[in-house]
C-alpha cells in the first residue's frame, strides 16, 4: 500500500472509536455475571445483522440491538421491567470512547475523517454528542442508507460516495475483524486496529496494516 496516497479516514465505530463495554455498569443491575451477559449481547447483535443481511429482512441498529437484548436475557433466564430494558438500551447512546481516541483524533485532522458504521442514525448521533466526538468528523455514514450491514460492499460503498474520494484514497480503520476482510474485499485500503491481540480470520483478506493501539495509527501511516 502507498501509504501517500490515503487522503481520507474511514472508521469503523463500535470497539473501534467507542468502547462497547461501557454498556456492562447498565447490565450490572440486571445480570450477575455483566461481563458475560454484555459479551453475548455484542455477540447476538451481530450475528443478527449478518442474518438479517443473508435473509433480506433489515431492521435498523437499535431494533436489532433490542431483539438481541431480548434474546440474552431470555438465555440468561432475566426478568427485566420495561424500564430496566430502556436503561440497557440507552446505555448505547452513552458509550465511552477509547481513551486512546481522544488523544489521537487531533492529531489526524490533516485527513478528510468519516465514521461509517452498522449504528442506525440516531444511534451515531447521539454516541458521538455524548462522547464529545463530534466535531472529529466531516460525515457521519449510517449502513440505514443502504438498508443492509457489514460486510455487504454496498455498506463500504457509502464510504466513497458520501466522502468523495476514490476508494483507493479512503483507509478503512476497524478493530472488528468481520469488518477488516469485508472492508478489504470492497477494495479500500486497510488498518486493522488489533486492539485484542487475536489472530486474522481464515478468509484470505489481509489488512495493509496492523496496529495495537489508536495511537499508533498516526506513525503507521507516516512509515
Ligand atoms: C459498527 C460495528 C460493526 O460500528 O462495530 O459498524
Amino acid at each position: 500500500m502507498e501509504h501517500g496516497a490515503v487522503r481520507g479516514i474511514a472508521f469503523d465505530l463500535y470497539g473501534t472509536l467507542i468502547d462497547v463495554n461501557g454498556v456492562q455498569e447498565a447490565c450490572g443491575t440486571v445480570a450477575q455475571d455483566p461481563a458475560a451477559f454484555t459479551s453475548l449481547w455484542r455477540q447476538k447483535q451481530l450475528e443478527y445483522t449478518f442474518l438479517r443481511g443473508l435473509m433480506g429482512r433489515y431492521e435498523d441498529f437499535w431494533q436489532v440491538t433490542e431483539a438481541s437484548l431480548r434474546y440474552t436475557l431470555k438465555r440468561f433466564s432475566l426478568q427485566a421491567t420495561e424500564r430496566d430494558r430502556r436503561r440497557l438500551m440507552e446505555a448505547w447512546l452513552h458509550l465511552p470512547p477509547f481513551p486512546d481516541v481522544m488523544a489521537t483524533l487531533p492529531k489526524l485532522q490533516g485527513y478528510a475523517l468519516a465514521v461509517l458504521s452498522n449504528g442506525s442514525p440516531p444511534m451515531l448521533e447521539g454516541v458521538l454528542a455524548n462522547s464529545g466526538l463530534t466535531p472529529s468528523f466531516r460525515w457521519v455514514l449510517s449502513a440505514d442508507a443502504a438498508k443492509i450491514y457489514k460486510p455487504s460492499p454496498k455498506v463500504y460503498a457509502l464510504g466513497p460516495e458520501g466522502m468523495g474520494l476514490p476508494k483507493e484514497a479512503i483507509l478503512f480503520v476497524s478493530s472488528n475483524a468481520f469488518d477488516v476482510a469485508g472492508a478489504k474485499a470492497f477494495g479500500f485500503p486497510v488498518c486493522w486496529l488489533n486492539r485484542a491481540g487475536v489472530p486474522l480470520d481464515e478468509l484470505g483478506l489481509e489488512p495493509d496494516m496492523m496496529v495495537r493501539s489508536f495511537g499508533e495509527l498516526l506513525p503507521a501511516l507516516e512509515r
